[in-house]
């Protein structure tokens, strides 16, 4: 099997049988589920009643256009504005993979400008680590170089802003160093050029849950609005209550002016992403005609009805607050064991998205060689020890490991987690 899926031949060959809340059950034995699949699943596996809503939607229609409505889109698109969402964020567009949201944000960002009248203000600002999805479009946004690699040549330039990684910036004062690299890009690119800046909160997989300096936020704000530029928050990752608020980006006193949000919507039982923009971003697009084009199956029945009842689980078990809680407690234990650990340069993250850092020598941070490929072997010793944890980096940032479990993982879990890693990074940099 393992010659035909995936696409290309797969080191691995794992034959997954059944799960339950934070456990997958292999051919080979259970497996504490520590990556929540790619960091999508939050109610944990195996609830019955999204099983039944599934079951429900599906008997009662298979497939609608998009466009139209069925009573799980009314029930989802109710709830989301009336229990998640903020109320400027009223205009709603669902596609079923991160990369089809980000590739929508980005059209929809430079509708906007063009239906103003503005179609030079199409370009849009990535930063430096950072991963926004696989298609041409989201692959040449983002900054993850080993994702390039075969397809670099053909990738359309961005105007690229450092990711505001504290542990390696170059300036003493990382708050004025990053922000100021904003400011620059957008004067020597010119703010009549730039449709909009494309980031994610805390910056996922590809950066290994890096949290940026407290006011980053408020003055990328700022600075957005003083150059007509719209803010795009990618919470395809953080989004529903990774990182121990509802979205990533309440952790700060800002709002975007769009927010993709994803994996935790229907939390890893459908394929649901979600686009949210303010009235003042869809209002020119809508008076100007322009389509905001749908995907075959964005906005399914069947996944709308998992995301209703996965929302209604997150908030009838309290798992933002449990995700919250229980961050706290991974994000300690892993500094009591690692904070000494001579290969490990920073724990960072928030909420459960938590990271570790491994490096060669900690105080140089320079990283092990790329051939050693250090974080895919900790996550082999990992699951020879009953743990999936999930491989993070960009190629040029590496020797990443990530943990996002389901919000329902039990505290001896998370110390089972920390335990094994340290076990594991020893056995990987000895
Ligand atoms: C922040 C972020 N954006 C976009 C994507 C792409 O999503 P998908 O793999 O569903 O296309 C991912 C996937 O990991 C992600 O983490």
């Amino acid at each position: 099997m393992s010659d035909h899926w995936p696409f290309l031949q797969s080191t691995r060959d794992i034959h997954v049988t059944g799960a339950e809340g934070a456990y997958l059950f292999t051919k080979n034995g259970p497996l504490l589920d520590a990556a929540g699949g790619a960091i999508v699943v939050n109610v944990g596996h195996g609830r019955q009643e999204v099983a039944d809503a599934v079951g429900r939607a599906t008997a009662q229609s298979s497939y609608v256009v998009p466009p139209w409505l069925t009573d799980e889109r009314v029930a989802l698109v109710e709830r989301l504005r009336e229990d998640w969402l903020p109320e400027s964020l009223s205009r709603l567009h669902m596609t079923s993979g991160g990369s089809e949201a980000v590739e929508s944000a980005m059209k929809i960002a430079i509708m906007h400008h063009a239906s103003r009248g503005q179609p030079k203000k199409c370009r849009i600002i990535g930063r430096s680590i950072s991963y926004h999805g696989t298609t041409l479009a989201t692959t040449a946004v983002g900054g993850h170089e080993a994702r390039k690699v075969g397809i670099a040549h053909v990738l359309n330039p961005h105007p690229v802003v450092p990711t505001p990684y504290v542990l390696r910036c170059p300036d003493t004062d990382p708050l004025r160093y990053f922000v100021e690299e904003l400011e620059k890009t957008i004067a020597s690119e010119g703010a009549e050029t730039i449709a909009a800046l494309l980031a994610e909160p805390i910056t996922g997989s590809s950066g290994g849950a890096i949290v940026p300096p407290d006011g980053y936020w408020e003055a990328v704000r700022r600075i957005c609005d003083q150059n007509d530029i719209l803010l795009i928050m990618d919470e395809v990752m953080t989004g529903f209550g990774r990182t121990g608020t509802d979205f990533g980006y309440q952790h700060w006193p800002i709002e975007p002016d769009i927010l993709i949000a994803g994996k935790g919507l229907a939390g890893g039982y459908a394929p649901l992403v979600g686009v949210f923009a303010t009235d003042r971003v869809a209002q020119p697009i809508a008076e100007h005609g322009y389509n905001v084009m749908f995907h075959t199956f964005g906005a399914h029945p069947a996944a709308c009805a998992a995301a209703v009842s996965v929302l209604t689980i997150l908030r009838r078990e309290n798992l933002v607050e449990r995700s919250r809680m229980l961050g706290e407690r991974l994000h300690d234990r892993l500094t009591s064991a690692f904070s000494n650990h001579p290969h490990v340069a920073e724990v960072r993250g928030r909420g459960l998205l938590q990271a570790i850092e491994i490096v060669r020598d900690r105080d140089m941070l320079d990283p092990f060689p790329v051939e050693d490929s250090i974080s895919g072997r900790v996550v082999g010793e990992g699951l020879k020890r009953g743990i999936f944890f999930y491989g993070g980096g960009t190629g040029v940032v590496r020797d990443i490991v990530c943990m996002g479990p389901p919000f329902v993982i039990e505290e001896t879990d998370v110390d089972r987690m920390v335990e094994t890693l340290l076990e594991c990074v020893d056995k990987v940099t000895a």
